[in-house]
């Protein structure tokens, strides 16, 4: 029989008949002991107030904890109560969100804070079905927010947990179906400690992030649940988790202008839903086109052109579609009269392109070179 020690707590391991609740349940004393040596200091962490937790989990999806740091910062700064993010300046608060991406994010923040406002009162519900209730908040932050920041007993189930559950239970099932990730929440919902809630979900992601890792080998040595690991013990870590092919992403040429006169660049917002809403943008068509072509097409006067310069090609990656673009400096020699309304373009003093419009980080390789 194999055996391990951890902090004075033995783990015994032989029984291959170990059900999976007893597995998981086997789980919780050596992570928790872990954990409290092992969790890195974060600035959400340092007083785990609902407000806080929130808007933390909700940057930490699809975001790195090193990227999000900063922009934690400067929100809380901004934005330091759930009212004053209500009542917060719609392109302050892209602003303060550029570079962060999946921008549908932030507009949900300030749906659900303006909710708090009207119906618990400026703070955030502590019931994880009010929190359900929330525009952008899944079981996933629910459970985050209510365990961390209320203590309550609910599991908070991301491809970090499933990575490690998978794992540890050697389980080939898909992890990225709906009914994979439910039948783990339940599964954790029944196997998960009365106390220490928070930290028991903060110790399953925190093993996720930084010794089950995604990408490359995991460090399975440094690893808490090591012993109890079917994975692990079945040289399995390669093969699990199991996520099935996404489907490849939309390849779509676009054509990106920077139309400028010695100070003033023009830009326009973007209207309605979908990718990049409410976000500003250069000008930018759909396809490869010609500098002459994208003049008519933008309804730009020939004769104020002064020069046109081909800029390099570059390509982003957003979720479901790369685009490929190509850039076209258009030198003009003053500013052409246009029709000014909403959702048209208009000019802009240089330096406010940096200072004032959120402009998605697409953007970015033709933004430097204004
Ligand atoms: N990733 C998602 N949630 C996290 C958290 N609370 N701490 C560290 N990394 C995370």
């Amino acid at each position: 029989m194999m055996e391990q020690w951890y902090k004075g707590l033995k783990i015994l391991e032989g029984d291959r008949e170990m059900s999976r609740e007893d597995r998981l349940k086997a789980l919780e004393g050596p992570l928790l002991a872990w954990y409290e040596d092992h969790a890195r200091i974060l600035p959400w962490r340092s007083s785990p107030e609902p407000y806080q937790v929130w808007v933390s989990e909700i940057m930490l999806q699809q975001t790195r904890v090193e990227a999000v740091k900063p922009y934690f910062l400067r929100f809380m700064e901004e934005f330091p109560t759930v009212r004053s993010l209500a009542e917060a300046d719609d392109d302050r608060l892209m602003k303060l969100w550029e570079g962060l991406g999946y921008y549908s994010r932030a507009r949900n923040l300030k749906k659900a804070a303006i909710i708090a406002c009207e119906q618990y009162g400026g703070t955030l519900p502590d019931t994880y079905e009010g929190l359900l209730s929330l525009p952008g908040i899944g079981s996933y932050t629910a459970g985050a927010v209510a365990s961390i920041a209320y203590g309550l007993r609910e599991p908070a189930v991301d491809g970090n947990v499933l990575r490690v559950l998978s794992r540890v239970t050697a389980s080939r099932e898909d992890i990225g179906k709906q009914s994979v990730k439910r039948e783990m929440e339940a599964l954790i919902r029944r196997v998960m400690p009365e106390k220490r809630t928070g930290e028991y979900n903060q110790a399953l992601i925190e093993t996720g992030a930084i010794v089950c890792v995604p990408n490359g080998t995991p460090k399975c040595g440094e690893c808490p649940m090591e012993s109890l690991c079917l994975a692990s013990r079945r040289g399995l870590t390669e093969e699990i988790p199991v996520k099935a092919g996404k489907k490849a992403r939309r390849v779509e040429k676009r054509t990106v202008f920077l139309i400028e006169t010695s100070d003033q660049i023009l830009i326009r917002k973007r209207e309605g839903e979908g990718l990049l809403a409410s976000l500003y943008e250069l000008p930018n068509l759909d396809g490869w086109t010609e500098g002459k072509e994208g003049m008519d097409r933008l309804g730009i006067p020939e004769r104020l052109l002064l020069e046109s310069e081909e800029l390099p090609e570059a390509r982003h990656i957003f979720s479901h579609v790369e685009w490929k673009m190509k850039g076209i400096r258009l030198r003009l020699s003053r500013i052409p009269a246009m029709d000014q309304g909403e959702g048209l373009p208009f000019f802009v003093r240089k330096e406010e392109l940096e200072s004032r419009y959120p402009l998605p980080a697409a953007f970015s390789p033709y933004r430097r070179l204004v």
